[in-house]
């Protein structure tokens, strides 16, 4: 059966939603085969393992026709001077999604296989992910980047895709601590 209609507190402090549905904590071992340098995230994977991102979402169903949000908070760090980040999926039917950028510096990084886009987000910076756009999230600042995103509840996650066709650029910072966003490689 459908929803009803209800209300879901934000807590723009605790950058949490109540009512609360699931909930997920990706470590550094989760994130395998994503950053460059292998060798420096296998060290960190097996040794404090540390939590790279968040994401908790309100109880909404992930079905069609439903619409679900969540809020992922990445924490800051790099490996390898490759800055810390979200796996990145695409939708394997294409659907589009909003981001709002909540808290904190940070950048969404969209490949749709030849071309590449970066938005820079900060507080009230909406991104939008159009559809077919594989999509990752960086934090390039020095504290948590939280956002939030809405998306069709069929848009599912294909991680996959990633491992297979990358996702066009790594972003690290230069000297000045500007986003230096470098060809994928690897
Ligand atoms: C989605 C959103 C978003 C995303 C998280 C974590 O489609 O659900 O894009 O909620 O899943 O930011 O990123 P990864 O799913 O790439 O780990
Ligand atoms: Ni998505």
């Amino acid at each position: 059966p459908p929803v009803s209609p209800f209300a879901i507190a934000f807590d723009a402090e605790r950058l949490t939603l109540s009512p609360e549905g699931p909930t997920l904590t990706r470590r550094m071992s989760d994130l395998e085969g994503l950053f460059l340098d292998q060798s420096a995230w296998a060290e960190s994977a097996a040794g404090d393992n540390p939590v790279v991102y968040t994401v908790t979402s309100s109880p909404v169903p992930e079905i069609n026709r439903e619409l679900p949000q969540s809020i992922t908070t990445i924490f800051p760090g790099a490996t390898a001077g490759e800055l810390w980040m979200t796996k990145g999926h695409q939708h394997p039917d294409h659907q589009g999604e909003i981001y709002l950028a909540l808290k904190g510096r940070g950048g969404l990084l969209m490949f749709d296989g030849e071309r590449v886009e970066w938005l820079d987000m900060t507080p009230g910076t909406i991104g939008y992910i159009p559809p077919g756009w594989a999509h990752r999230s960086v934090n390039t600042g020095d504290e948590p980047y939280a956002f939030l995103a809405v998306y069709p509840g069929g848009a599912g996650h294909d991680y996959g895709w990633v491992l297979t066709h990358g996702m066009g650029s790594r972003a690290y910072l230069d000297a000045s601590g500007s986003v230096d966003l470098r060809p994928y490689a690897g």
